[in-house]
């Protein structure tokens, strides 16, 4: 099978990328609760750059194929999964093994999401990561009752899906970019509030916003003195939680007052923990919903472009250069 390799880590991006080969590489063997996958399908995601400079929370024995998430159809499987072959799949694979920037990729049965009939494939690739992540965000703001939220990295999929569950239960959301470009498409989308970071008087606006809207949740995807910035702008009694680190910086800033007299707290989330509590049941009713949605188009993955295997420099440099315009699938 044809596959993207990553020979060894490297922190600089562009070398990184310029060191990626395509290779031939034998169909792998499956365990039994294991599924070969024929990929339909994988997108490029924050944590595959962090995984190729090395940065990423799963560090892999090397030369390894890239690729967390992807969509397919199963084509062969282990003794205890064979009632699989021929479904359609979203898949995760965050083990040791190879990953989905292949022709073919092996996940766990429990990795796997069957998909409904009418699920689009493309968007299915995007599924089993993201869209969750929103939803149990989301979870947190509800359950703190907040009628605003305060996002960075706002131009993101991830923050749009955010967006768009934050108005079907009524909950304002400030949304911070870190350029002028993306707050104007944002802005040109209908999207109310939306600051740039860059901008001097930035603290200022986030403050007197956050206070007049009474936002006491925020998601923070990018850590450094933004992660400060945004809790210290929350109003009383709030929770600022970081599930990102895209500036690759400590976060930073937190205000004293702020914790130990305004009833603030900081949290991390990681999906993966998120849904080692859930059970089966309560899983599926989460997929279904969301799949609903995606079907009837109301959550959507934005698609800016789809390449082959052999273009991969190529689509990773697109994605690099312009990473709130939409994923880039790669498809074998
Ligand atoms: N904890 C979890 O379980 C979990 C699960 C899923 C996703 N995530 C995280 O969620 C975030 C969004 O993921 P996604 O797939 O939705 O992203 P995406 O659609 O690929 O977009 C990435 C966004 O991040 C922005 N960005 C990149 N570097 C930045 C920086 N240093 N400072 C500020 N903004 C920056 C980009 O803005 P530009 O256009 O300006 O480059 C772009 O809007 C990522 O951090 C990802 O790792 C976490």
């Amino acid at each position: 099978m044809k596959s993207v390799v990553l020979p060894a880590y490297n922190k600089n991006i562009l070398r990184a990328i310029l060191s990626l080969e395509i290779q031939e590489k034998e169909l792998p063997k499956l365990r039994d609760d294991e599924v070969l996958i024929k990929t339909h399908a994988a997108p490029v995601n924050p944590s595959d750059v962090a995984f190729i400079q090395g940065g990423y929370n799963i560090v892999k024995q090397l030369p390894a194929v890239p690729g967390f998430e992807g969509s397919g159809v199963i084509v062969e499987a282990g003794q205890h999964a064979k009632d699989l072959i021929h479904k359609k799949v979203s898949a995760f694979v965050q083990t040791k093994h190879d990953g989905s920037w292949a022709e073919y990729f092996v996940a766990r049965k429990k990795d796997l999401i069957i998909l409904l009939d009418q699920m689009d494939m493309n968007q299915a690739a995007c599924f089993t990561v993201n869209p969750f992540t929103a939803w149990a965000l989301m979870e947190i703001a509800l359950i703190r009752e907040s009628k605003a939220i305060i996002q960075n990295a706002a131009g993101s999929q991830l923050a749009a899906f955010i967006r768009t569950m934050a108005k079907e239960n009524d909950i304002e959301v400030i949304n911070i970019v870190r350029k002028a470009e993306t707050a104007t498409l944002l802005k040109q989308q209908g999207v109310q509030h939306v600051l740039n970071q860059a901008e001097d008087t930035f603290e200022e606006q986030l403050t007197a916003l956050s206070q007049q809207l009474l936002a006491t949740t925020a998601f923070d995807a990018v850590g450094g003195e933004l992660s400060g910035q945004m809790f210290n702008a929350l109003a009383d009694d709030s929770e600022l939680v970081v599930y990102g680190g895209l500036s690759n910086k400590p976060a930073i800033g937190f205000g004293l007052k702020d914790l130990i007299f305004k009833n603030k707290i900081v949290s991390g989330f990681n999906l993966m923990d998120w849904k080692r509590e859930l059970d089966t049941s309560e899983f599926e009713q989460v997929s279904n919903e969301l799949q609903d949605k995606i079907i009837s188009g109301v959550y959507t993955t934005e698609i800016q472009e789809t390449v082959g295997l052999d273009q991969i420099v190529q689509g990773l440099k697109t994605y690099l250069g312009n990473m709130s315009g939409g994923k880039i699938l790669i498809k074998p």
